[in-house]
C-alpha cells in the first residue's frame, strides 16, 4: 500500500480543489499538501470542468507548480480580490488558528491567505493540536542584519530560538524575500493573538508563522478503516 500520509494529502488536496468555482481568483499556497490542490485545479482546468481561473502564488514553489499545471497567474498589484485561497499548515488548534512556515513561506502566505474571501486549510490529521506550539517550532522571518538582536529578544520573551539551517546547502535557509528564519520553541502558546503581535513588533522581524482568526475552513485528511476520509473541522 502507498504511504498513508501521501494518500491523505492527495485526498484533502483534491477535496479543496473541488471547492474552487469558475471565474475565481485563487490564492495558491505552499507545501506538499497544497501541491496536490494545485495539481487538481490544473487538471480541472485542462478538462474544461473549471474555466477562467487566475492564480496568485505564495512562493517560488507554488509558482513553479502553477506553471507546470498551466494555471494562469497574476499578482497582488493587478488583481482586486482573492476569492478563495488554499494552503497547508504545520499545526491547527480547535479555534482554527495555525502555525505555518514549515516551508519558510509564511510571509507571502499570510498576505495572500488573509486577503481571501474564503481561506481553506488542508492538513492531515497529524497536524491537529489542542494548543499551538505543542509539536512545531514557531517560524519567524527576520532581515539578516537583525538576527542576533531578534534572537536575544525572543529569548527574553520566553522562547528558545534557533536559526533555521539549510538541507543540502551550507549555511542558513534564505527565504524567497532574501531573509532568514528563526524557529522558536515555546513550552506552550497560551495567547496566540498577543504573541503574534508582540513578535511582529520586534524591529527586524518581517512576519511570524502564527495565523490567528484567518482560517474559514479546515479540511482534514484521515485514514479510517484503511480508507482515506476527508472531514471538515
Ligand atoms: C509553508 C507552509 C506549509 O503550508 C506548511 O509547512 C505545511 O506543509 P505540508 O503540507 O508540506 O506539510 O506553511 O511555509
Amino acid at each position: 500500500m502507498s504511504d498513508p500520509v501521501v494518500i491523505m494529502k492527495q485526498e484533502v488536496g483534491k477535496a479543496a480543489a473541488s471547492r474552487v468555482k469558475s471565474d475565481s481568483i485563487v490564492g495558491l499556497g505552499t507545501g506538499s499538501t497544497t501541491a496536490y490542490a494545485i495539481q487538481y485545479i490544473g487538471e480541472r482546468l485542462q478538462s474544461g470542468d473549471l474555466k477562467n481561473i487566475v492564480g496568485v502564488t505564495t512562493s517560488f514553489q507554488a509558482e513553479v507548480l502553477a506553471r507546470k499545471y498551466h494555471i494562469p497567474l497574476s499578482t497582488l498589484d493587478v488583481v482586486d480580490r482573492i476569492d478563495i485561497a488554499i494552503d497547508g499548515a504545520d499545526e491547527v488548534d480547535p479555534q482554527k488558528n495555525l502555525i505555518k512556515g514549515g516551508g519558510a513561506a509564511h510571509t507571502q502566505e499570510k498576505i495572500v491567505d488573509s486577503l481571501a474571501e474564503q481561506f481553506i486549510v488542508v492538513v492531515d490529521g497529524g497536524k491537529l493540536v489542542d494548543k499551538l506550539g505543542s509539536t512545531f517550532l514557531l517560524p519567524v522571518e527576520v532581515i539578516p542584519k537583525a538576527v542576533v538582536p531578534v534572537m536575544r529578544k525572543l529569548e527574553q520573551l520566553g522562547g528558545k530560538p534557533e536559526l533555521r539551517m539549510g538541507v543540502k546547502k551550507a549555511g542558513p535557509v534564505v527565504t524567497d524575500q532574501g531573509n532568514l528564519v528563526i524557529d522558536v520553541k515555546y513550552d506552550s502558546i497560551d495567547d496566540p493573538a498577543t504573541l503574534e503581535k508582540t513578535i511582529n513588533n520586534i524591529p527586524g522581524v518581517l512576519e511570524n508563522g502564527l495565523f490567528v482568526g484567518v482560517t474559514d475552513v479546515v479540511l482534514v485528511g484521515e485514514i479510517i478503516d484503511n480508507k482515506p476520509v476527508v472531514r471538515e473541522l
